[in-house]
């Protein structure tokens, strides 16, 4: 597709996305595999470089650990989770905090804020691993990506687009634990994207939110990319 100019963006399910550029960099976002009823078993994932991690709850950080060390990879995160994943034994990590970028070989990294909450339960205690954010992925020669993480729609991500205009956007659209469609279709009016990949629905009965009513919602409803888990956009 001419609009992502070589990069391929795969939807694994729930919130995890690969993203391989042209120049052949291999990004994992939010890696939920064993434990995600929405993985496919049957998925070969490639050999990761870097995994990228939008904030500390079990459903986006679960595998992160055991496919950095398979994989050699570098874990991007917010500064107290990098930390967090040196401590679990990821030999390479890159701390970073909103509103920063840093560059990764042809990708350029910004983390920009996300409404939620970041934690994991460890034994009994609840430990705190610094804000929730999302990822602006500025590729060399590619495409503008963008992924939400967990958030609720907000009246900054205009200036997301005022900053960098991803031209995909991958939103939560499953609600309970994020927005839902009707604030999706907002966040879509704010981000005037050329296409939009809905994450996070689907995975369990109380992520309702549907691509189709997020469709429903917005101009140019053919935006919305519909895709199965495993499926490149
Ligand atoms: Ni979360
Ligand atoms: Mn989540």
């Amino acid at each position: 597709m001419s609009l992502l100019k070589g990069t391929k963006v795969t939807w694994l399910g729930h919130a995890t996305v690969l993203v391989e550029t042209a120049k052949g960099t291999r990004i994992l976002i939010d890696p939920f595999l064993e434990h995600n009823p929405k993985f496919p078993k049957s998925f070969e994932l490639p050999k990761i470089d870097f995994v990228l991690l939008t904030h500390g709850h079990i459903d986006h950080t679960a595998d992160a650990a055991p496919v950095a060390k398979k994989h050699g990879a570098t874990v991007v995160a917010i500064y107290e989770l990098a930390l967090y994943m040196a401590a679990q034994g990821v030999e390479k990590t890159l701390g970073m905090n909103i509103g920063g970028t840093v560059r990764i070989a042809d990708v350029a990294v910004t983390m920009t804020q996300a409404f939620h909450s970041s934690s994991l339960q460890v034994g009994d205690t609840f430990v705190y691993l610094g804000e929730p954010a999302g990822y602006v992925l500025t590729i060399d020669d590619g495409p503008v990506l963008y992924h939400a993480g967990d958030t609720a729609v907000f009246g900054d991500m205009a200036l997301i687009r005022e900053l960098y205009a991803p031209e995909v956007v991958m939103l939560p659209i499953g609600g309970g634990y994020t927005m839902a469609p009707k604030e999706a279709a907002v966040a879509v009016r704010l981000l005037t994207p050329k296409k939009i990949l809905p994450l996070h629905w689907g995975t369990m009965p109380q992520l309702a939110g549907r691509p189709e009513q997020l469709a429903a919602l917005i101009d140019a409803p053919e935006r919305v990319v519909i895709v199965e888990p495993g499926e490149a956009m």
